[in-house]
């Protein structure tokens, strides 16, 4: 839960960030998935109490350092979703362990997001690589700011997600 809602403040920041180097798209995109991760954290959250167990609420770690570059952003947002994948991972193999399968079951549902989160930040990074390969740069990370803005990502279809309606 804490992992979750610490991706949560890191795309918050970073979405901060972006907004105040002019990029309004990417930091629109970023915002959009803090809001994806805040949602992870709450379908955790609603597992826990449905499995009749105590939720304990801490505090969130700061988010990192600003980063430098819009490449240097997605490089650093792509680290944090292996990190967090890693975790995941960790939960799938102790309710193997403790052969909790209604828990092994409902981190499947992570398991799957992850695959998806980490190809999003990487096809974001390939663009970013492309656009900063050309002379025209700043026209390159322009025309992706805009596509950002209005991207279909899967941030909609996780916010509908619900643990009744997954
Ligand atoms: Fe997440
Ligand atoms: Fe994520």
């Amino acid at each position: 839960m804490t992992k979750e809602a610490h991706a949560s403040q890191i795309y918050l920041s970073y979405g901060a960030w972006a907004e105040r180097q002019g990029f309004s798209g990417i930091a629109n995109f970023l915002f959009r998935h803090s809001q994806e991760e805040r949602n992870h954290m709450i379908k955790i959250l609603e597992y826990i109490l449905k499995r009749g167990a105590d939720v304990m609420v801490t505090g969130i770690p700061a988010p990192p350092e600003n980063p430098t570059t819009i490449n240097h952003c997605f490089e650093k947002v792509f680290a944090h979703e292996v990190d967090n994948t890693k975790a995941i991972y960790k939960l799938v193999k102790m309710s193997l362990t403790e052969e909790d399968w209604a828990t092994w079951n409902f981190m499947q549902w992570f398991v799957k997001e992850q695959i998806e989160e980490e190809t999003l930040a990487m096809s974001l990074l390939d663009k970013i690589k492309i656009a900063g390969t050309k002379k025209s740069n700043s026209n390159d990370l322009y025309s992706l700011d805009r596509d950002l803005e209005k991207a279909p990502d899967e941030a909609k279809s996780a916010q509908d997600v619900t643990v009744d309606n997954p």
